[in-house]
C-alpha cells in the first residue's frame, strides 16, 4: 500500500487529466522504456559490483533477488567463467529483458530466471551465495517483511553460504534528506521514436527513514490528457539495523565494501556492500 501520490503529482487527479495508476513500477512497460532510455543516456550503475564480485567465487551457485533487467547477473557471468546464476524478480518485463541479454552474450546455459515473489518461492536446490543489489532491500519496507526476506535468504543457502547486501551506509539518511520536496521533469524517447515527458516528486521522512517517490508519464495531449502514475515507498535500511538481524540468523560480517551511488536521484550517496557469512564457515576470498 503506497498511499496518495507525492505532491504536487497528487494534483493530477483533476478532471482534465485521465490518470492510470500502476502499483508496480518495474512491471510497467512504459516505465521499463524510461529505464532503458536512462541506461542508454548514462549507462548502468556500477557502485555495488565490486562488493558483489568480492562475495562470489568462481564455481558458485548464485541467487540474485530482485535481478531486474540483469545488470548483476550479466556482470557475474562475465566475471566468473563457471558460476551459475539464478535471478528472481516479480517483474515479467524485467526478467524477459534479463533473459534476452544473457542469451545475447551466449550464456543462457549458466543462467536461470524465475518470476516470483522471493518471500513465497520454494527453490528446488540450495545456493552458495545470495545477492541483494542496488538497495533493493529497501523495497521490503517494514521490519516484518525484511524479517521474512532474511529468513527466506537464510533457508535458501547451503550451510556455509554467503550473502552480499548492497545498501545505503550509516549516515546516508542525512544525504538523502536533500531529496525531500524534489520535483524534476525528464524526457525520454521509446524505441519506436515517441517522445515523453516524465515528472518525479519525492518526499523523505528522516525519522521514519521512508522515501516516497511518485512518477508520472504523460501519454497523450489534448483534453482530457492521459498518463501513467506510480508511487513507490522505500524504507532506507542501514547497516546498523541489518547486521543484528543477520546475526540472529547466524551470519557475521566478513567484509564491508564502501561505495557511492553513481546514477539517479541518490547520486553520490554513500553505500556499502555487506559481505556476510554464516558463523564458522570458510571466508570468501578477497581477490575477486
Ligand atoms: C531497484 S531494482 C534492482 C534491479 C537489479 N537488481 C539491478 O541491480 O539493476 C529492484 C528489483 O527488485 C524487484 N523486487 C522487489 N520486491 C521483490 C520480491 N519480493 N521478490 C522478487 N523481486 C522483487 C523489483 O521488481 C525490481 O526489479
Amino acid at each position: 500500500m503506497t498511499g496518495d501520490p507525492v505532491p504536487p503529482l497528487g494534483r493530477l487527479t483533476g478532471a482534465d487529466v485521465r490518470v492510470v495508476q500502476v502499483d508496480d513500477y518495474f512491471s510497467c512497460p512504459l516505465f521499463d522504456a524510461y529505464e532503458r532510455a536512462v541506461e542508454r543516456r548514462i549507462g548502468e550503475t556500477e557502485w555495488d559490483l565490486a562488493g558483489i564480485r568480492r562475495t562470489v567465487e568462481d564455481g558458485d551457485r548464485v541467487l540474485e533477488v530482485g535481478c531486474g533487467p540483469g545488470r548483476v547477473v550479466l556482470d557475474l557471468l562475465r566475471t566468473y567463467g563457471s558460476c551459475e546464476v539464478t535471478g528472481i524478480d516479480l517483474s515479467t518485463v524485467a526478467v524477459a529483458r534479463a533473459a534476452g541479454r544473457v542469451s545475447e552474450i551466449g550464456e543462457a546455459k549458466r543462467a536461470d530466471f524465475v518470476v516470483a515473489d522471493m518471500t513465497r518461492w520454494d527453490p528446488a536446490g540450495r545456493f552458495d551465495v545470495a545477492v541483494v543489489a542496488d538497495c533493493s532491500l529497501n523495497a521490503f519496507a517494514t521490519e516484518a517483511s525484511l524479517d521474512t526476506l532474511l529468513d527466506c535468504l537464510a533457508s535458501t543457502l547451503v550451510p556455509d553460504g554467503r550473502m552480499a547486501l548492497s545498501i545505503f551506509d550509516d549516515g546516508a539518511a542525512a544525504e538523502l534528506a536533500g531529496l525531500d520536496g524534489r520535483f524534476t521533469v525528464d524526457t525520454f524517447t521509446t524505441d519506436d521514436g515517441i517522445g515523453y515527458a516524465c515528472w518525479w516528486a519525492m518526499a523523505f521522512d528522516p525519522t521514519e527513514r521512508m522515501l516516497k517517490r511518485s512518477v508520472f508519464v504523460q501519454t497523450s495531449v489534448g483534453a482530457p490528457s492521459e498518463g501513467v502514475l506510480c508511487t513507490m515507498v522505500d524504507r532506507i535500511w542501514s547497516p546498523s539495523e541489518i547486521l543484528p538481524m543477520a546475526s540472529r540468523r547466524g551470519f557475521e560480517v566478513h567484509d564491508r565494501v564502501p561505495g557511492s551511488v553513481d546514477g539517479g536521484s541518490a547520486q553520490g550517496a554513500r553505500t556499502v556492500t555487506l559481505v556476510l557469512q554464516r558463523t564458522g564457515s570458510r571466508p570468501p576470498s578477497t581477490d575477486g
